[in-house]
């Protein structure tokens, strides 16, 4: 475990999950300055852990929000000491996006604003059934400054972005999974489970490969049909030549044990 000022960090060698746990509950974890800058810290710590490792050591990552709450946006009480712009805080959700381990949003509580936005930068949103999600900003004579608006218009699409956006209105879980904006909704403690179980699923996967997905669905979003087409067989073809592409085949073929892959 590794304790930033408002972030804590875990790394589980066995299972290569990292989890990361946004630690302001009394502001129900706000985005300020400093938890923006711990939550990279927190995710380079983590990949730090692939340094000494035979093959790719780090495979998922969970983050989530500290006693029952994701986020509740922006740190409003930083607004007065710097113009939005400065506030908007491109650079985790930008490190989130292109962290090359897939990211999974666990979600209780308030997903609001930038917190909400901070979900829609990771690849998977796992929420609780009593989550409340929402664009609150435009009541505060603002907009996401930090690409909400473009993530749920490609999550859903662009009316429902308008419809979330123009209102301000939290959503219940269950209305953001009719939406597409979260991919699952548990109650109680099936949410951990259900999370756990799924991080563990894509770590114990052939990681290159799972890496080469991320990328290659993040700019599915960015390109036209063809261009990303190309794109994806120039991801294919070197994992062709991979240790873990032997494997799979082999036991595929063998059929009597479970691969185990390396990311090499
Ligand atoms: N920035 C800074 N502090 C925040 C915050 C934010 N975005 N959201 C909540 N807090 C703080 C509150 O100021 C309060 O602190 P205090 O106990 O020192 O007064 C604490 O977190 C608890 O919040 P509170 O408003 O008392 O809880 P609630 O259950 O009544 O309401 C919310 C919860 C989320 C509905 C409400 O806090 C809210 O609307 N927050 C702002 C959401 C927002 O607009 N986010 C986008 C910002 S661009």
């Amino acid at each position: 475990m590794e304790e930033f000022e408002t972030v804590e960090a875990e790394f589980d060698e066995e299972t290569h999950v990292g989890r990361l746990t946004l630690n302001r509950p009394d502001a129900l974890n706000a985005l300020s300055d400093q938890l923006r800058q711990d939550l990279v810290a927190g995710l380079q710590w983590l990949e730090s852990h692939n340094e000494d490792a035979d093959g790719i050591a780090l495979r998922a990552v969970v983050v989530e929000g500290a006693e029952g709450n994701f986020c509740a946006g922006a740190d409003i009480s930083e607004f007065s000491e710097a113009s939005p712009g400065e506030t908007s805080g491109q650079h985790h959700y930008e490190f989130i996006q292109e962290f090359p381990v897939p990211i999974i949003a666990k979600i209780r509580g308030y997903c609001l604003g930038g917190g909400l936005e901070t979900a829609m930068a990771c690849d998977f949103r796992f929420a609780h059934s009593d989550a409340r999600l929402g664009l609150p900003e435009v009541d505060l004579g603002l907009i996401p400054g930090a690409g909400g608006v473009q993530f749920i218009s490609r999550l859903a699409n662009p009316s429902v972005a308008k419809e979330v956006a123009m209102t301000g209105d939290h959503l219940s879980a269950d209305r953001a999974d009719e939406l597409d904006i979260v991919n699952r909704v548990y109650d109680d403690a099936d949410l951990d489970e259900a999370t756990r179980e799924f991080a563990e699923t894509l770590a114990a996967k052939p990681p290159l490969a799972v890496q080469a997905i991320k990328d290659a669905a993040n700019v599915a979003t960015q390109v036209g049909l063809n261009e990303g087409r190309s794109y994806d067989r120039r991801r294919f073809e070197p994992l062709l030549e991979t240790e873990d592409h032997q494997e799979g085949a082999r036991a595929f073929a063998e059929d009597d044990y479970d691969p185990e892959f390396r990311g090499r």
